[in-house]
């Protein structure tokens, strides 16, 4: 099928909601033949679109599928910016990295990258992150706010805020964020964010938020099978990864509108709600070595702030925390 029919098609069955069209007005308003819209009909449920055909009626496209594709993911998102523009890989090494190119390339904010697979997944603090293929959902979302470097950190409440509501809207399952931006459901690790920046001349040039998110895996690798799990693990069942992906997209556009009208001020508070509460002493294990001490909160720009054994008082941007207690 040709890929204008296909979209053009996707777009109409998407504004219908759930409608039956008939495969003559498909026909009249792609300028098409009955037979090719029929042939564009197949196609479509060959790649899992569950589409109904009902003598007299025409066709409905009755859900998303549960195949993960562009197409899936576009159909009914109805954001007005964020994954508007989508790129869609079947492998890359990272998003972050087609993230950076696609930026010096002009795109646009909003702009969304997702691969299948990635075979040099960034975790935070140089780690590798595994990504493995056709389980979870690995993307980068880049934006570009006009606001001061100082507030880019915010930013990774705003993702992991809108990662935490979409699952709880599509699983069912609890999660909680454990600071800064790691996702536990229990106290396995579900998901994790990472966001970089790209500035020039001391001004934000672009945000890119990472987003990696175990979904139906069913093992890990031996060096992190206890840390970690997935969604379907705990619910038992598999999830459609479009329909999260969607949920995440809607999400993220909501909070970063809140964010652009009313600052960091109602972030923090809905974030606070959805974080694992900091323990009275902490391990906060950063690239430059650990702090042993006492949690004083979070600032007004999202940094926690604690006050180590000999009392001096630290900002910390980017750590691993670990609860005494768990130890
Ligand atoms: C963490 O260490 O918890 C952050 C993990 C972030 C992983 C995601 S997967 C999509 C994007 N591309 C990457 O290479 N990393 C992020």
């Amino acid at each position: 099928m040709g890929n204008r029919n296909r979209e053009k098609l996707l777009a109409l069955f998407s504004k219908k909601q759930g409608e039956f069209l008939s495969g003559q007005q498909i026909a009249d308003l792609l300028g098409l033949s009955r037979t090719a819209v029929w042939k564009h009909m197949e196609n479509l449920r060959q790649e899992g679109f569950e589409i109904e055909a009902v003598r007299n009626k025409g066709y409905r496209l009755i859900k998303n599928s549960e195949t993960f594709s562009k197409d899936s993911i576009l159909i009914d998102l109805h954001t007005k910016f964020i994954g508007q523009k989508l790129y869609f890989y079947d492998e890359v090494d990272s998003t972050q990295f087609v993230a950076h190119q696609k930026i010096s390339e002009g795109a646009k904010s909003g702009t969304v990258i997702v691969s299948e697979l990635q075979t040099g997944g960034k975790g935070r603090l140089a780690r590798v992150w595994d990504s493995q293929s056709g389980k979870g959902i690995w993307m980068s979302l880049i934006l570009k706010p006009q606001i001061e470097i100082a507030k880019v950190p915010q930013f990774t409440f705003i993702a992991s805020l809108a990662v935490v509501s979409a699952i709880e809207e599509v699983t069912n399952l609890e999660p909680q964020i454990k600071w800064p931006n790691d996702i536990y459901i229990g106290k396995q690790k579900v998901c994790g964010v990472l966001t970089e920046m790209r500035s020039e001349a001391g001004l934000v040039e672009a945000i890119i938020i990472g987003i990696g998110i175990n979904v139906n895996q069913t093992e890990f690798p031996e060096e992190i099978k206890e840390k970690a799990t997935s969604l379907a693990i705990l619910a038992g069942h598999s999830f459609p990864r479009a329909k999260l992906l969607q949920e995440i997209l809607r999400q993220l556009e909501k909070y970063y509108q809140v964010f652009m009208d009313d600052g960091f001020s109602p972030i923090k508070l809905l974030w606070e709600a959805k974080a694992i509460p900091f323990r009275e002493k902490i391990i906060v294990s950063t690239m430059q070595g650990s702090i042993e001490g006492t949690a004083e909160g979070i600032s007004d720009e999202g940094v926690l702030l604690v006050r180590d054994d000999s009392g001096v008082r630290h900002q910390i941007y980017s750590a691993d925390i670990d609860f005494f207690s768990e130890n």
